[in-house]
């Protein structure tokens, strides 16, 4: 605890020191030729991993669905447009359509917080959306949390309230659970790391794993060029000869919108959290600890003099993943069409709810539509211009696939509006 306490009394936020950033290089499948790369020798690189199973899957879901005003956790909030699949089950699809491509399954590995381990566990016994020997559920670790005048906020039985350290408690708590030994046993040598609240999520990118392999790189992430100076994206920058990722509510406003020669943002790359990591990486990491981040936030305490639970302003202490990034050796940074890979499901108003969530899975798989029967699309779209429909990631998960199965369609659907594939 006194360690906490000094660690809390010596923080003071101070600006990052901008003086060495540049714009990070950032690769992407259009551009591999101009760097001397082959695309299908990438891809065979990839899809050899995925083959012989060095690849397993890691999501982080310790939050609950507050800021989207769904009081459970996030991974079981319905976002599909049709049947409502809660996210997990959409997460269970793609990699049971993984399944069938590999002939062998993936081990999926998923953090849960205090607050969600219990629903998910039971969600997913009840569901059975996973094979369980492969599904290796564990709990993150927990941080004690501070009043805004920096002394420990107590509970009802006097012990001291302790929150979620962050998703960069991963690595610690993977440990804890025994399953870097897992990794190592099975011979898994990259986890693909996403969370839990984006559906739009590729998980059978082969590419991107074959540069990931291909550049001996320990971290890689999938980045979308920033829509506004202002959307609440974690950037990277190149940091003399790191590379790092400045969380956005830490991004000096001065350089938002700075722009480069060509117009565009020069800090542009926001992060998808979308990562490869190397295992050997991973093991690296639960040896060492991460900066700390002191956020403010509103936690539960309890209230001696009237004997009630209430709701206070605090400090909270948390690790981010990406801290982790300056250490590793060969990091890539993969640029990916939004449209296609990123829509997470973040807020109840404004940018990135249930309903732009929703409109941006359909729209995708219009584009599927209109690349494989523009025909047949374009008397559909006649018929009702804005369709509801969903295609599960077990019918296809990417354009590519999508056009094969349409093709072996024994027939085309009736209609478009409220069709499930
Ligand atoms: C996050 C990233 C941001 C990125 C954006 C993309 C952080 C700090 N920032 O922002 O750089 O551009 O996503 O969508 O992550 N989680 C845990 N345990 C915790 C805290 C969080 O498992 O203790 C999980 C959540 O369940 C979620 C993920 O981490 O899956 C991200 O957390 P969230 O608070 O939603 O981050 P954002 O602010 O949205």
């Amino acid at each position: 605890m006194s360690h906490f306490l000094s660690l809390l009394h010596t923080y003071t936020p101070t600006p990052p020191n901008t003086s060495g950033w540049q714009s990070p290089s950032c690769l992407s499948e259009v551009d591999l030729s101009k760097h001397g790369l082959n695309p299908n020798r990438l891809h065979t690189l990839g899809d050899r991993s995925f083959q012989n199973g060095e690849v397993a899957f890691l999501t982080v879901a310790g939050g609950l669905g507050t800021r989207l005003g769904f009081d459970g956790p996030k991974g079981l909030f319905p976002v599909t447009p049709v049947t409502r699949k809660v996210l997990f089950h959409v997460f269970s699809e793609k990699l049971r359509a993984l399944q069938q491509r590999y002939g062998r399954t993936f081990h999926w590995l998923i953090m849960t917080g205090e607050e969600t381990d219990k629903a998910t566990r039971e969600a997913f016994r009840k569901n059975r959306w996973y094979d369980e020997a492969y599904l290796h559920i564990f709990k993150q670790g927990t941080l004690p949390a501070f009043s805004t005048d920096k002394q420990p906020l107590l509970n009802e039985d006097g012990s001291i309230v302790c929150l979620p350290d962050g998703h960069g408690g991963v690595f610690k708590a993977l440990k804890q659970a025994d399953l870097l030994s897992l990794l190592e046993t099975k011979g898994i040598q990259t986890l693909s790391y996403f969370q839990v609240d984006n559906p739009l999520v590729r998980l059978d990118d082969a590419l991107f794993l074959g540069a990931h392999l291909h550049q001996k790189s320990e971290f890689s992430t999938k980045v979308v060029a920033k829509t506004h100076p202002e959307e609440r994206v974690g950037l990277f920058v190149q940091d003399g000869d790191r590379l790092r990722l400045v969380e956005y509510s830490e991004f000096p406003p001065s350089l938002q919108a700075v722009r480069d020669k060509d117009g565009l943002l020069k800090y542009r790359w926001g992060n998808t959290a979308i990562h490869l990591l190397s295992t050997d990486f991973v093991r690296a990491c639960a040896e060492r600890t991460l900066p700390y981040h002191v956020c403010r936030k509103k936690i539960k305490v309890w209230d001696p003099i009237t004997k009630t639970v209430q709701m206070t302003e605090g400090l909270k202490l948390e690790h981010f993943i990406f801290d982790a990034l300056p250490q590793a050796n060969n990091p890539l940074l993969w640029e990916v069409a939004r449209e296609e890979e990123f829509s997470p499901v973040k807020n109840a108003t404004g940018s990135d709810t249930p309903e732009t969530c929703r409109r941006d899975q359909i729209r995708r798989w219009l584009r599927w539509l209109k690349a494989a029967d523009p025909m047949w699309l374009e008397a559909q779209l006649k018929e009702n211009p804005e369709p509801l429909l969903e295609i599960s990631p077990l019918f296809a998960d990417n354009k590519d696939d999508f056009l094969n199965a349409w093709k072996r369609l024994p027939e085309k659907p009736k209609t478009l509006h409220g069709c499930c594939l």
